[in-house]
């Protein structure tokens, strides 16, 4: 099936200390209903050849150091900025993690792949979430609340 035509979300999580992984696991949970269909990939050991086919496309991910993203987010984003593949056919998202007490750098991993992928051709569907570790509130909990509207909004974007 043509991944553009049917809710089939990737999400690709970069995190250092799992917790950006809980929230992906909340959303495959919430998402995954038989009509929509996730698959949730650690960033790990991917290269930009993940994007190659298209489709639809969640990044999870926290910042670490000076404002970078985490280390296992480094090899899939360097790759990115290298071959700078064609990225028209992707909708994405992105929900961001990070701490306000980096007031300079807050939530950079999510907006260095945020800028990256538009540059690229891709479009991003719904805002950039940017979750907030000092705020109180439960990462996995916010995404689960955000993650309903962010698949009617998928929805629109993508079925015609
Ligand atoms: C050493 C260190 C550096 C961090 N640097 C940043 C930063 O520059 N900007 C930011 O918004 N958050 C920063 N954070 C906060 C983490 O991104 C946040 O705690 C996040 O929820 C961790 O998610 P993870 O467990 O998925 O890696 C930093 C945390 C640590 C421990």
């Amino acid at each position: 099936m043509d991944p553009m035509t049917l809710p089939y979300i990737r999400i690709l999580v970069g995190t250092m200390t799992g917790t950006a992984q809980l929230v992906a696991q909340e959303l495959e949970l919430s998402w995954d209903d038989g009509e929509t269909r996730v698959e949730t990939l650690l960033m790990d050991r991917l290269d930009s050849s993940v994007f190659r086919a298209g489709g639809v496309f969640l990044i999870c991910t926290s910042t670490y150091g000076q404002g970078d993203v985490p280390d296992n987010a480094k090899a899939l984003f360097e790759d990115l900025k290298a071959k700078r593949p064609d990225l028209r056919g992707v909708r994405y998202g992105v929900f961001g993690l990070g701490d306000r007490t980096y007031a300079q750098t807050f939530n950079f991993g999510g907006k260095l792949f945020d800028d990256l992928l538009t540059e690229l051709g891709a479009s991003r569907v719904g805002e950039r979430v940017q979750h907030d570790a000092s705020s109180g509130t439960l990462p996995e909990e916010v995404a689960a609340e955000w993650g309903a509207g962010w698949l009617e909004q998928l929805r629109a974007a993508v079925v015609v």
